[in-house]
């Protein structure tokens, strides 16, 4: 169904979570809410509610007491996972987590909120839905639309069509970590800026929404979002790996092989491109490796929102 296993989510969490730029949140304080009090916050390709774990508390400590969210994926086995992983990490931190309802037809429901008196919830509702198609997707008017690690895998008509729906709503948006193509890896071997090269080139392939946008997603959002009229700040958030997570560089390195592989010419074999993979392996088993992955945050704010009190 999906090449995004739970393992592989559940793999690159710490980093991701280490890696945002969280002082681009609070640039959403000046959201208006609805007459409702309730922030609505749309997660686009959700996995397992990395997004919603991150950010709900750092969008109540911006003053969203009160968060609905709702959670959307094409892939019922990672959102089936979604409420245990949530309510693990709710326990880790004391806060509670009710399953209201489960299943996947139309999908789970949770309450997630912190003990009384600490002062904010949120009502999670996951939902399957393959994004491809955007007809019918409906954005809550002055709410959050936000995306971690998905913009990458777009195309750019999608994109517009996107942002043509949050700009008509008066939505904002957060997309975090989206790659921006650099790479630099410690060692220095012969053929990794080869390997990189291909690897760029294959994030451009289509990833289920039409020519993928790969490296250059965030500055394209940046660009469309200022021209609809949004304002806009983004800030790196790159990954920064080291010894502390070789299992993590393992599965990078082993999946950077792979694209490469499927579309390396003749100049580079299959036979290389192993030889290039066991001496990067070799350079993590010894705890001399260390890669530094781009990526980039990006806020945008519509004036309009401001014009939606009332929702
Ligand atoms: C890199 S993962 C990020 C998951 C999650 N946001 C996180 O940060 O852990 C990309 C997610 O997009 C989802 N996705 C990919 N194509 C999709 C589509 N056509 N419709 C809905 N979700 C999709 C995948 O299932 C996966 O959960």
């Amino acid at each position: 169904m999906s090449d995004f296993s739970d393992d592989w989510l559940a793999l690159r969490a710490p980093a991701d979570s280490a890696a945002r730029a969280d002082a681009l949140v609070a640039g959403l304080a000046g959201l208006a809410l609805p007459a409702d009090g309730v922030l609505a916050v749309t997660d686009l390709g959700c996995g397992t509610g990395a997004n919603l774990r991150h950010l709900a508390p750092l969008l109540a400590a911006q003053g969203f007491a009160r968060q609905r969210w709702t959670c959307l994926d094409h892939d019922p086995a990672l959102l089936a996972r979604l409420p245990a992983r949530t309510a693990e990490w709710a326990r880790g931190r004391g806060l509670g987590c009710a399953e209201v309802r489960a299943g996947l037809r139309p999908g789970a429901e949770l309450e997630l909120g912190a003990p009384a008196g600490a002062g904010w919830s949120a009502d999670v509702r996951t939902a399957r839905r393959d994004l491809g198609d955007l007809n019918g997707l409906r954005l809550p008017a002055g709410g959050l639309v936000t995306a971690s690690a998905l913009l990458d895998l777009v195309s750019a008509p999608w994109l517009d069509a996107l942002l043509a729906r949050a700009w008509a709503t008066g939505s904002a948006l957060l997309f975090v970590l989206s790659y921006d193509g650099r790479c630099e890896l410690e060692p220095d071997l012969a053929d990794d800026a080869q390997v990189i090269d291909l690897v760029n080139r294959h994030q451009r392939t289509d990833k289920g929404f039409g020519p993928a946008l790969g490296p250059t997603a965030a500055a394209t959002a940046a660009a469309r979002c200022r021209t609809l009229g949004y304002q806009v700040e983004t800030a790196p958030s790159d990954w920064d790996i080291g010894a502390e997570a070789p299992e993590l560089q393992r599965a990078l390195l082993r999946g950077w092989r792979d694209a490469a592989a499927a579309i390396a010419g003749p100049d580079l074999p299959a036979a290389r491109l192993d030889a290039w993979l066991d001496a990067r392996l070799a350079a993590v088993a010894a705890g001399a490796s260390r890669l530094l992955i781009g990526h980039v945050d990006l806020l945008a704010l519509s004036p309009a929102a401001a014009e939606h009190p009332a929702g």
